[in-house]
């Protein structure tokens, strides 16, 4: 298991190298996001950053989730009925996330800030094993970054280029001199593959709800969970909630809205009213490009990350 991951840790330092010689070009502005904690706790080459994200919860049929997730892999409703109390038995949790991604280190270079608009299905059973959860992640819009792009296509995430605004700081609340509905978050995604129009390809609107019954405890099991888009080779994303981003003055902050994905592949849609979630930061250690088959039973690493 060592040399498998530590040789793909090597071919994705020199791929990395090699692009980092060209000229990366970062948003601008830059992000005003925090800088990322685990820098110096594990230092330059392990990969760790600041992710600044959006995460929406949209209810969908449990028979629209099965025709839209690959039928040879099972879902596991047990495991989710139970980190999300009252949840009707014939609904499924699709999730919608947008995250910036700052401050990056890894492969002892500094790689460029990058946000991305992905759809994912939880607790995907893609061993089989009726009990390891996977996130299934089969599509998504990506800001200007070749690093990004280049590493997801290893794990079969389809990921188009796109633009989007408000561009490095996705997650501010608009300010009443800039739109009639203050106190709103906004994210709106044009696909440079489908040609910029004036019409969003992906958004998300959101408003702070005071409440929710989407437990805090689902999204740091959600966002921990291992993903692919492939089946094949996962990245292994340790979401850690205990540094100083996801603490006051920056507390998570419960939402809801709208979500809008008019995706390239025609099963991949999106369109509803009825999101709910949360705004959060969090700092991320990865473990990239490791075959899936390797994290079964996978259920986190401490305090941090899990219950
Ligand atoms: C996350 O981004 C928002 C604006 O986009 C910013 O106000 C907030 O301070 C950021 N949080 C952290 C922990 O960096
Ligand atoms: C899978 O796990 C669930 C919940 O733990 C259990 O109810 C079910 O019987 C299991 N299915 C099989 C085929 O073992
Ligand atoms: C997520 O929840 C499931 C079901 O309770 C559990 O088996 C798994 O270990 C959890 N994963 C993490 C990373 O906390
Ligand atoms: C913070 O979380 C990490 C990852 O789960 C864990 O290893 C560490 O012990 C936690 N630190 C504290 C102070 O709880």
């Amino acid at each position: 298991m060592f040399s498998t991951i530590s040789s793909s840790l090597l071919a994705l330092g020199t791929l990395t190298s090699l692009v980092s010689s060209l000229v990366i070009p970062g948003i601008t502005p830059p992000s005003q996001s925090q800088p990322d904690p685990l820098l110096s706790i594990y230092g330059p080459l392990p990969v760790t950053a600041t992710i600044n994200s959006t995460f929406a919860v949209v209810p969908i049929s449990l028979s629209e989730a099965r025709e839209r997730i690959p039928s040879q892999y099972g879902i596991l409703t047990a495991a989710y009925q139970a980190l999300l109390p009252g949840w009707p038995s014939d609904m499924y949790p699709l999730i919608v996330t947008i995250g910036l991604e700052h401050d990056i280190h890894g492969f002892l270079i500094d790689i460029p800030d990058f946000t991305s608009f992905r759809i994912s299905y939880p607790f995907v059973d893609l061993l089989n094993d009726n009990h390891t959860s996977f996130l299934y992640s089969p599509f998504e819009f990506m800001n200007v970054s070749p690093v990004g792009v280049l590493g997801l296509d290893v794990y079969g995430v389809s990921t188009f280029l796109a633009t989007n605004n408000p561009p490095s700081d996705p997650y501010a609340y608009i300010s009443a001199s800039h739109s009639p509905a203050p106190g709103e978050v906004f994210s709106n995604w044009n696909s440079l593959a489908l040609g910029e129009t004036n019409f969003p390809t992906a958004s998300m609107k959101l408003t702070p709800s005071g409440t929710t019954d989407i437990p805090w405890n689902f999204v740091r099991n959600v966002t921990n969970q291992p993903f692919t888009g492939n089946g094949l080779i996962c990245d292994n994303q340790i979401r850690i909630f205990n540094t100083s981003l996801t603490a006051a003055p920056y507390d998570p902050v419960p939402v809801t809205g709208t979500v809008y994905l008019n995706s390239i592949l025609s099963d991949q849609k999106v369109n509803t009213n009825n999101a709910k979630g949360w705004l959060f930061a969090a700092a991320f250690l990865e473990n990239n490009f490791i075959p899936c088959g390797l994290l079964q039973g996978y259920s986190g690493t401490g305090s941090g990350d899990s219950q």
